[in-house]
């Protein structure tokens, strides 16, 4: 992204801009992109929110926010340069007024910045507030897209909290705004490894040819977290693990693993192979709810040695929910590549560790030639790649212990991005938000893709709430998981990678 071109002139307008995600990751990652040189001379930002303050009082919140979150010192030319084109406007989003307010603010921003007359509306809150916003913004004629001038709008997660509210609201966009004009974000594409997957497998010769069933035994993704659900009990004990986490972010992750080559890289190209993995993946029958898909709870426990309460006792939780707070499929991709290789995914809250990784396991060498040698087992040939918190990739492979007999050991090789190239902090949504500016969607998610990831878990929305007096197994906060989700694995005698490798073995 260093050696990009500034993005053309534009306002980003803020819903939500009082809020946590405006201060911990969206301003953060506008000044990163005022100090890379990627922010236009014409830029601005104004922000919306119900909370009455100034614009002065919007900007110091923002930069003292900056200065407890992020770690980094300021550069204070590059901060004042942001501060002086930061505009805030208190109103609430569901009053015609605060909009037409709005479209003059946004009259005067555009004759003082020279900004043209492009907006990127970014909808940094509640998803319940999505439609009442979108229609609003179509009543004031404010995402109409006027001669030169472009109209965008980037929509947070959760999109829809099943296949029908995500079919509902594509509907309701599409009434105000064309297609190429939504920009669904999914922020885990804008982390470097996550964009890494598709650098890995297609300009390197060396893994694309056996990447495929012939080679590839199976496939782990997992997301753990170590934190609880924190001070956000109301939003997740009505979501849980699957709708919070899968047809999003592993979806993501889990496409980009298994999709074929785009064509090239535009943004349609590279959708539309997601899609095509998507569309081939096994709908789950009755059967397979039962045996590749797990649910579970976290307990009372321990993480990094400090006791953490129950999910059913934390803050804004019914004592009696059966939310999941951690779950784990098995899924089957019907297609050429893929057939008879199973993908698991797992992630969970109240982990023993955060840690974020895909593992492609190839198939074992055979045993033949060490039969009458000590050697009794064949090393797991594993790609890792590593998402966070210490993103690169590693290459397992087994190498003869040193001394007179055969013994194989398991060595690894390693690449960490931090030791390759001189990063700079990043928030994650420094090249989402430059995308949205040039208008780049291909890390962005389309309508069909969105449907598609829903259609595949509806049918373990619905089974789950048929049977939400079924006992959900519990994990202690602190662990590796559920037995259940051992076992689920197990059954075809694999295991999941340890999300803390035992001590007694050196490298994993
Ligand atoms: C969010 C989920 O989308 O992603 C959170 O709503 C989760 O529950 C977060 O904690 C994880 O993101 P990251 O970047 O910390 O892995």
């Amino acid at each position: 992204m260093q050696d990009s071109t500034p993005a053309g002139p534009c306002v980003l307008v803020i819903f939500g801009a009082s809020g946590d995600l405006t201060k911990r990751l969206l301003m953060p990652a506008i000044y990163h992109l005022k100090r890379s040189g990627l922010l236009p001379e014409s830029f601005a930002v104004a922000g919306v929110a119900r909370r009455d303050m100034t614009a002065a009082q919007f900007r110091d919140s923002l930069r003292k926010g900056f200065d407890q979150l992020s770690g980094e010192k300021l550069d204070p030319a590059a901060w004042d340069w942001l501060a002086q084109r930061m505009q805030y406007l208190a109103g609430n989003l569901d009053d015609p007024a605060t909009y037409q307010r709005l479209g003059k603010l946004l009259g005067e921003i555009d004759s003082k910045y020279r900004t043209g007359g492009n907006y990127l509306f970014y909808f940094a809150i509640p998803s319940s507030e999505f439609d009442q916003v979108v229609q609003q913004l179509g009543a004031a004629g404010l995402v109409r897209q006027q001669q030169a001038a472009w109209r965008r709008v980037v929509i947070e997660k959760p999109f829809g909290s099943d296949l029908a509210s995500a079919k509902e609201l594509n509907h309701l966009l599409w009434e105000f705004l064309d297609e190429s004009q939504i920009f669904r974000i999914d922020h885990y594409l804008g982390k470097e490894t996550v964009q890494n997957i598709m650098v890995l497998r297609f300009a390197n010769g060396l893994f694309e040819p056996l990447w495929n069933r012939h080679y590839i035994d199976h496939v782990q993704i997992t997301v753990a977290e170590s934190i609880g659900i924190g001070t956000r009990g109301t939003f997740y004990d009505a979501t849980g693990a699957l709708r919070d986490m899968v047809p999003n972010h592993l979806f993501q992750v889990m496409t980009l693993i298994a999709m074929e080559p785009p064509s090239c890289f535009e943004a349609n190209a590279t959708r539309n192979e997601k899609g095509k993995v998507l569309d081939a993946i096994h709908s789950f029958s009755r059967e397979r709810l039962h045996s590749d898909v797990v649910r579970a709870q976290y307990a009372a426990g321990r993480v990094d040695g400090k006791p953490v309460p129950a999910y059913r006792d934390e803050q804004n939780v019914n004592p009696g929910s059966s939310t999941e707070t951690y779950v784990a499929l098995r899924l089957m991709i019907d297609n050429w590549r893929w057939a008879g290789v199973p993908f698991y995914l797992r992630t969970g809250k109240a982990l023993a560790t955060r840690k974020s990784q895909v593992i492609v396991r190839f198939k074992q060498a055979p045993l033949t030639l060490f039969r009458d040698t000590p050697v009794d087992r064949m090393t797991n040939n594993d790609l890792t790649v590593m998402i966070q918190p210490d993103e690169g990739v590693s290459l397992r492979f087994g190498a003869k212990i040193p001394g007179p007999d055969v013994r194989i050991g398991d060595v690894e090789m390693r690449f960490k991005y931090s030791e390759y190239f001189q990063a700079q902090a990043t928030t994650g949504y420094e090249t989402l938000l430059y995308d949205c500016m040039i208008g780049d969607a291909s890390l962005f998610q389309r309508a069909d893709t969105i449907e598609s990831a829903w259609r595949i878990i509806q049918p373990i929305l619905d089974e789950w709430k048929g049977n939400r007096s079924d006992p959900l197994p519990l994990y202690p906060a602190g662990s590796e998981g559920p037995d259940e989700a051992d076992i689920m694995i197990g059954r075809n005698g694999r295991r999941w990678r340890p999300l803390i490798p035992p001590q007694t073995h050196a490298p994993a």
